[in-house]
């Protein structure tokens, strides 16, 4: 477990909430271990008729943990596979209120939601190729389905973020609230899905998500290129310059 995720279930509802504000929400091994055991056990009980995530502070969430990934690359027995596979393969519906920047992971999660509530303060961003990194949690097939290639390339090449009404435009959320409305918008939702028949929600849902095993392929390719990435100078040198806080300089590297 970790002291920075809280899960609580009301009302048939799982409430996952990422409490981790000093450091933007980055998600550590702990967290996605206890998102994962969330997922999974909702996903088991069947009075469990949806999955709320919301994060406290201003930030979603900053993506995986900058310090974790220089201290060594995971592996398939990994929590955030575990928390991947969790995520795309749950029958359960996925409900998301974002209140400020979503960034790397905490942007490719959205893309397994069915309903995603964004502030007018939220942003969307993949800077998988900013950081030197390749598109992870199955975004390199989603993302395009959602947006079409050309503005998937285009947010994915760039890192650039998207803001709460581009990406409401690009069909990457569902709505766009005034700041501190995300919550109760989000709830309206769940409670809309806890008066429909469980069973036919989740069958549904299936349906709706019908090419899991293809998903799951494209996200093991993205994981093995994801790791060898994490061993490139390129990345090392992305994050010393994040954590830093200056530019990167990729000129004076050679090799990939
Ligand atoms: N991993 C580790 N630490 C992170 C982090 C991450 N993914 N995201 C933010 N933090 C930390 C910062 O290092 C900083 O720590 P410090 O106070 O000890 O210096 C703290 O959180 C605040 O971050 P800061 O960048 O100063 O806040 P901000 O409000 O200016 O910007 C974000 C917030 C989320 C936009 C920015 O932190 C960001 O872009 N983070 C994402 C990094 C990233 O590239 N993630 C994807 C990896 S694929």
């Amino acid at each position: 477990m970790s002291e920075h995720v809280h899960v609580s279930l009301d009302a048939g509802v799982v409430e996952v909430v990422v409490d981790r504000p000093a450091k933007k929400n980055a998600l550590t091994g702990d967290m996605y271990a206890a998102l994962a055991a969330a997922i999974e056990q909702a996903t088991e009980d069947p009075a469990v008729r949806s999955i709320l995530v919301t994060s406290t502070g201003d930030t979603f969430s900053g993506g995986n943990d900058l310090q974790d990934f220089l201290a060594g690359a995971p592996g398939l027995d990994s929590p955030v596979v575990r928390f991947l596979t969790a995520l795309a393969t749950t029958d359960v519906p996925l409900v998301f209120a974002v209140q400020g920047p979503a960034v790397g992971v905490g942007a490719t999660m959205l893309l397994h939601a069915e309903h995603v509530v964004a502030a007018e303060t939220a942003t969307l961003q993949y800077p998988f190729v900013s950081m030197a990194l390749v598109p992870e949690a199955g975004s390199s097939l989603l993302l395009p389905r959602v947006t079409g290639y050309l503005r998937a390339a285009e947010v994915m090449l760039t890192g650039q973020p998207v803001t709460a009404t581009r990406a409401l435009d690009l069909g990457l959320v569902s709505r766009v609230v005034p700041a501190g409305e995300e919550g109760a918008a989000a709830r309206e939702f769940t409670a809309l899905l806890a008066k429909q028949p469980p069973a036919a929600v989740r069958l549904t849902k299936r349906l709706l998500r019908d090419d899991t095993a293809g998903l799951q392929g494209r996200m093991r390719s993205e994981f093995e290129l994801f790791v060898q990435r994490l061993q490139s100078p390129e990345f090392v040198e992305a994050v010393s310059a994040f954590m830093q806080k200056r530019e990167p300089d990729f000129d004076a590297l050679t090799g990939p």
